[in-house]
């Protein structure tokens, strides 16, 4: 089954050639699009597409690569919202928040969780996000990370382990003793559903000694590290990512000079979150600096219910362009490409024939509009794997 995609104002391919390395947008005007099954079959002028099964007339709006989330927390309960008006009136943001959310996760059903988990599933996708990671993290035993990671496994093949996110407070006298559980029984019980370990590396959190620890032992059991880094404060959590080979260091709002030549010369990427220093008051991370390092920048929600309950990647690109003074070019690729490269996904975040068919109709000509109307819900119709996932196309 095959159907043109015809009348594409602004195809966003990302098919920049190879010889353009990260970073490179790239678009056609005019343009039209071929599915066939699960993937993207052909690009290139309206004028000249082929016939298929099918058709849909885009009418002059734009398509683009679906949304590709590389960084999310969403197998939870319960909701922190309380937490979230005493930091608007004043109060900072505590990573110490997190053990509310692991006292309501544990309590919780697996039916509870996993109703959560679907309903923030379908929100992204209706905002265009078709790949997404996530993470475990609100558990912190053997049985609820398993669940944790189990329960991920359900929605997503980019699922992480992050046993290593706080030490819950039955092991505040014995951090070491939570460390060897994390590096002991619970990888072991969690690495089989998972293909990332990431760590929470913060003062309040883990330290580079643990967080090495941790992403030493995750990669010794066929694991890919990740990292939270460099959130509250500058730490050694960036150059740690570096060193180790990391995919991506995530956060990355405090930085030293040292970080950023680390990050553009290494492979790990920088993901960016601006939707949590919206929603901690916190300073923006400094985009234009990693950019003009040459560093590979990719933007996520980091959707959790304590430092930013949004799941909404059209936000993150609105508030990169007008906080973080990407381009919008900039933003829509980080959102996209960067965060395919920071799952190391060859097949998504693009829009070359052999490309996973993950696309999004925007109601509106071009990508500009993403941040030209910010908190508008411009997904028009999102196709995943090639199928209609939400939405609706315009009738032929
Ligand atoms: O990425 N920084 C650590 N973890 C989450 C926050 C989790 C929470 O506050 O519940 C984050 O911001
Ligand atoms: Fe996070």
């Amino acid at each position: 089954m095959s159907t043109l995609l015809a009348n594409i104002g602004e195809l966003v391919t990302n098919d920049a050639g190879d010889a353009a390395g990260p970073g490179a947008f790239a678009s056609l005007s005019d343009a039209a699009l071929v599915i066939d099954g699960a993937e993207v079959a052909w690009t290139g002028p309206a004028g000249r597409a082929p016939a298929a099964d099918d058709r849909v007339d885009c009418g002059g709006r734009a398509v683009l690569p679906g949304f590709v989330d590389s960084h999310a927390h969403l197998v939870f309960a319960g909701e922190r919202s309380a937490e979230f008006a005493a930091r608007m009136a004043g109060t900072a943001y505590q990573a110490g928040g997190i053990a509310t959310t692991v006292a309501a996760t544990r309590a919780a059903s697996d039916g509870q969780l996993r109703a959560n988990l679907r309903a923030l599933r379908a929100e992204m996708l209706a905002q265009g996000t078709t790949t997404f990671e996530c993470k475990s993290g609100y558990g912190l035993t053997v049985a609820d990370e398993r669940r944790s990671v189990a329960l991920a496994a359900e929605v997503t093949q980019e699922v992480t382990f992050l046993g290593a996110h706080v030490v819950p407070p039955e092991f505040r006298a014995d951090p070491g003793g939570y460390l060897d559980l994390v590096c002991g029984p619970m990888l072991a019980a969690c690495a089989p559903q998972a293909r990332w370990v990431d760590v929470f590396c913060e003062r309040g959190a883990f330290g580079a000694d643990e967080a090495r620890a941790v992403l030493t032992a995750g990669r010794a059991a066929g694991l890919i590290p990740r990292i939270h880094a460099n959130q509250l404060e500058a730490g050694p959590g960036v150059q740690l990512a570096v060193e180790l080979g990391a995919a991506s260091a995530d956060h990355c709002t405090y930085l030293t000079g040292a970080d950023v030549d680390a990050l553009a010369g290494g492979g790990t990427v920088a993901t960016l979150l601006p939707g949590v220093e919206f929603s901690t008051r916190n300073p923006y991370p400094d985009a234009r600096l990693l950019l003009a390092a040459g560093a590979t920048v990719a933007l996520a929600s980091d959707c959790n219910p304590g430092s930013c309950f949004t799941s909404s990647m059209p936000l993150a690109v609105a508030l990169a362009v007008r906080e973080m003074r990407m381009t919008t070019q900039e933003a829509v690729w980080a959102a996209t490409a960067g965060g395919a490269c920071a799952l190391r996904r060859g097949d998504v975040g693009h829009l070359r024939p052999g490309a996973r068919a993950d696309l999004v109709l925007l109601d509106a000509p071009s990508h500009v509009y993403l941040a030209y109307r910010p908190g508008v819900p411009l997904a028009r119709a999102v196709w995943q794997d090639g199928e209609l996932a939400a939405g609706r196309p315009p009738a032929a």
